[in-house]
């Protein structure tokens, strides 16, 4: 059976470093709608916690009053997620997409690569001074032999 699912949710969470979490489990339980493989819902997992992240740490500088927003919909086999914060923005996206590039000496700078190997597609809007949006989309499409139990 291939399942098809069309689902809408939105989840808006301070910004502390515990609601990573919150949010990877948000979008597993989703997703788990679908018929998944264990692997297709890791990426996801890591995706999501990749960009929440960077939300929380780089867009609201740790300062746990700030609102992130994170929407996510199944469109038959089309997961978009999108996690947007209002924090600091981003002057040079290319630069900050770019693999080891982080204007943190104590990160990997792997982030945006994590997101762009595990998801199809990336996209990133920004302006300094008013936030970030990224949109995460991914062909969910089951291998019926090898499907997560949810
Ligand atoms: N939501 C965000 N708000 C502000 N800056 C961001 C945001 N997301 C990413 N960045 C910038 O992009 C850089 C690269 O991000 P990433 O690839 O996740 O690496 P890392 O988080 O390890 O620094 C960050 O160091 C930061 O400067
Ligand atoms: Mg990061």
């Amino acid at each position: 059976m291939d399942k098809i699912v069309n689902n809408k949710i939105k989840l808006e969470f301070m910004s502390i470093g515990e609601n990573v979490a919150l949010a990877r489990i948000t979008v597993a339980a989703l997703v788990s709608q679908l018929e998944i493989t264990l692997n297709d819902l890791e990426e996801i997992k890591v995706a999501v916690s990749e960009a929440v992240s960077n939300a929380i740490i780089h867009g609201y500088q740790n300062k746990p009053d700030g609102i992130v927003t994170l929407s996510a919909s199944l469109k038959g086999h089309t997961l978009i997620l999108e996690i947007e914060d209002h924090g600091v923005g981003i002057a040079d996206i290319q630069k900050a997409m770019e693999p080891a590039f982080s204007t943190d000496p104590e990160r990997t700078g792997l982030g945006f690569v994590f997101m762009q190997s595990f998801m199809d597609e990336v996209k990133v809007f920004s302006q300094v001074g008013s936030g970030t949006k990224v949109i995460l989309t991914k062909q969910i499409s089951a291998d019926l032999k090898n499907i997560a139990v949810s």
